[in-house]
């Protein structure tokens, strides 16, 4: 069995673009403890107990920048902005301007750009160990988006086991904006195999169906009588397979799902038998992208294991992917004088 334990702080020392970088931990009462760095304001670590009394290392990442940076998967935890998903073609019009991004994947603008927010180092604010916010200031035009867009994500952890991940903006001119977090979870230990046999529920009765360049066609779609329908918890391995064009263009799930949810009831969970963990996801965002790790390939990770493909998978509570462009879906737009704040709360507890 491989024993987990918080990265050390050397490995996180390190300086781009004239920006020193850290790691920061923070610890509950419970015996959980969680690490973060300013690269890219991401979760690196998360060390939860489980059924046996270990703790165990259940999100996906690296010893050192010097792994995030060398990394063929950029979001690992992340932090991702200024648009997290795809805006297809890279293109939008806001108030009669059209504006133009970076295509990064395809045809598409991903995640923000080429270098987005994960690849940021953000300042940061430690506040009685159980609290750290990171600020960022991304200047006007920054991978084309409109607007200085001043952002804040904290991360605390309760004495309940929870991450609760706060992000707050407010920007100069109107603009589009969609943040998220990127983190990749083996509830049976990073590194430790792939995902497949998580239990997965999600609370939602409908999706947005893709075209091949995984841009959402139009209107939400039922998931009744399809691979899509996880209201009862089922394996990710039981339908992945099944024969559906959904399925094909993804190459696994790497889907929107609408939340209908208050924040006060969990949008989605996962629970792995082996670890006896379960991951409850709350959320004030409308929808959220069930992704089961499908384009990983072979980094090597903090436990000297490969991350192959569904070696993780991602709960990213955010609006719907390519909003800007779906004037039906809702609203992406912030304008100035408006502070736009979201909230997702990362649950974990044991179940025998
Ligand atoms: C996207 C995937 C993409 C991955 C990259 C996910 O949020 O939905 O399609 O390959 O991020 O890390």
């Amino acid at each position: 069995m491989t024993t987990y334990k918080l990265p050390i702080v050397q490995g996180f020392e390190h300086k781009i673009n004239h920006k020193n970088t850290h790691l920061i931990t923070l610890k509950n009462r419970a015996g959980m403890a969680i690490a973060l760095t300013d690269y890219g304001a991401r979760l690196v670590s998360a060390l939860v107990p489980d059924k046996h009394g270990n703790l165990i290392d259940v999100v996906l990442g690296f010893d050192s920048i010097e792994g995030y940076l060398q990394a063929k998967e950029q979001y690992h935890g992340a932090t991702v902005g200024r648009f997290c998903n795809r805006i297809a073609k890279g293109k939008f019009h806001l108030e009669s301007n059209e504006y133009s991004l970076a295509l990064n994947n395809g045809n598409n603008c991903l995640h923000g750009g080429i270098e987005g927010f994960h690849r940021k180092v953000w300042d940061r604010q430690v506040s009685f160990k159980k609290l750290v916010d990171f600020y960022y200031v991304s200047p006007d035009g920054e991978e084309g988006f409109p607007g200085e867009l001043k952002t804040s994500v904290s991360y605390e952890l309760t004495n309940e086991n929870e991450i609760i991940i706060k992000f707050r903006a407010t920007t100069d001119a109107p603009t589009v904006l969609n943040l998220t977090n990127h983190a990749y979870f083996n509830l049976n230990g990073e590194g430790n195999g792939d995902v497949l046999n998580h239990l997965i529920q999600i609370n939602a009765d409908e999706f947005l169906p893709i075209d091949e360049n995984q841009i959402p066609i139009g209107k939400p779609e039922s998931i009744e009588e399809t691979a899509f329908d996880f209201r009862q918890a089922k394996t990710i391995a039981q339908d992945i397979n099944a024969q559906d064009d959904q399925l094909e263009y993804a190459n696994g799930y790497d889907h929107c799902y609408l939340n209908k949810q208050p924040i006060s009831q969990a949008i989605a969970s996962a629970y792995s038998k082996e670890s006896g963990i379960l991951l409850e996801v709350f959320t004030s965002e409308p929808s959220i992208h069930f992704y089961t790790g499908n384009f990983l390939a072979d980094d090597v990770g903090k436990s000297g294991h490969r991350y192959l493909r569904y070696g993780g998978f991602c709960f990213e509570a955010q609006h719907y992917p390519d909003s800007p462009n779906h004037p039906d879906f809702p609203s992406v737009v912030l304008r100035p004088g408006e502070v736009f704040q979201s909230e997702i709360r990362y649950k974990f507890s044991i179940q025998k």
